[in-house]
């Protein structure tokens, strides 16, 4: 069964931005659902082997903490039996698993995985049940549209339902969109009519009025976000007040920044790279007074200590 989830909008899975500090800053803002970022089956077996011999569990090598909750996996790769193994493997410490059919980088979809599973109604099949045999715990998916032509999700979806596939998101867009162009939003309502197991949309919300209107109009769910929340972890505190009452506060720059340095405090805990972190400062400060000046600074940064002493200078002079 699913986990009640204590809002409507999800934070997306997002590789090299959806880390723990992130993921705990979103949960603590009214995110009802985190993600981590794809990991590969083929990663999570082999780590866990050379981890047991070190004594150490899984959750040295994927992060994540308990105030998390609820926290989904992601898994991608579509090796049956690692499937299996690593499903296993990370069951006992994540309240979904998630798999990844919408992946289009070439990396990926050369192995027959992300978004190129799609055209191979086959070999999905196998993978759901796979899957779900595994383990106990909820098993959903995220997806795109299609290849070339959102053709590919009405099947897609018929067989998570029937392999007994708990939740699906759709991400309006194909493959061969990459990020350009709009998310079609009709494919999501397209697709709540078509299955009975509940769905997230996802693709371009940037506010809390379009992720009202995204439930509106498709009647979906649940909403998904990623890039707007790395630039506005509020978003989701004002997604629910939205929904709650019809109205929500505006957020300054100073609460940012003191959101981001929560963000700072946290990512220490968790051997994520500096170059990483550099990355959701320049995101977060995205649109402030003076940002391109800022982002060259930030951008020199070498250490979270100077990261730390850029965004203190810019917070006096937003305060003074
Ligand atoms: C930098 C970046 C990394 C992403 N990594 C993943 C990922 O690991 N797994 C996944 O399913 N989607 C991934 N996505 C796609 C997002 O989860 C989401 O579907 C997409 O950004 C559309 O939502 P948005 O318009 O709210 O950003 C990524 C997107 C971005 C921008």
């Amino acid at each position: 069964m699913l986990p009640l989830f204590p809002s409507k909008a999800f934070l997306a899975p997002m590789a090299g931005i959806s880390d723990p500090a992130l993921r705990l800053l979103c949960r603590e803002l009214g995110a009802g659902l985190v993600v981590t970022e794809l990991t590969s089956i083929h990663a999570i077996v082999a780590k866990e082997e050379q981890l047991k011999k070190l004594q150490k569990s899984i959750t040295d090598f994927i992060a994540f903490s308990e105030q998390e909750r609820p926290v989904s996996i992601q898994l991608f790769g579509s090796d049956l039996s690692l499937l299996a193994k690593a499903a296993k493997i990370v069951e006992p410490y994540f309240d979904l698993i998630d798999y990844n059919m919408g992946c289009p980088a070439p990396h990926i979809t050369c192995q027959m995985a992300g978004a190129a599973l799609l055209q191979n109604p086959e070999l999905t099949e196998k993978i759901f049940s796979t899957l779900v045999k595994a383990v106990k715990k909820p098993v959903t998916l995220k997806m795109r549209a299609g290849v070339d032509k959102p053709t590919c999700f009405q099947q897609t979806a018929q067989i998570a339902e029937q392999c007994g596939i708990q939740m699906i998101t759709l991400h309006a867009r194909t493959l061969k969109q990459g990020y350009s162009g709009h998310a079609d939003w009709s494919l999501i309502k397209e697709l709540k009519s078509l299955v009975k197991i509940p769905v997230v949309g996802n693709g371009d919300i940037q506010t809390p009025e379009d992720a009202k209107r995204m439930m509106d109009e498709t009647g979906c769910d649940y909403v998904m976000i990623g890039r707007a929340a790395c630039q506005n972890p509020f978003l989701f505190q004002q997604i629910n007040e939205y929904l709650a009452k019809g109205t929500y506060q505006p957020i300054t720059l100073e609460q940012k920044l003191s959101a981001f340095f929560r963000y700072l405090e946290y990512a220490q805990q968790y051997p994520l790279k500096f170059a990483n972190i550099r990355l959701q400062a320049m995101n977060f400060t995205k649109g402030s007074p003076g940002s391109k000046e800022l982002r060259l600074r930030i951008g020199q940064t070498r250490t979270i200590e100077e990261l730390k002493n850029v965004l203190d200078v810019l917070n006096r002079e937003i305060v003074a």
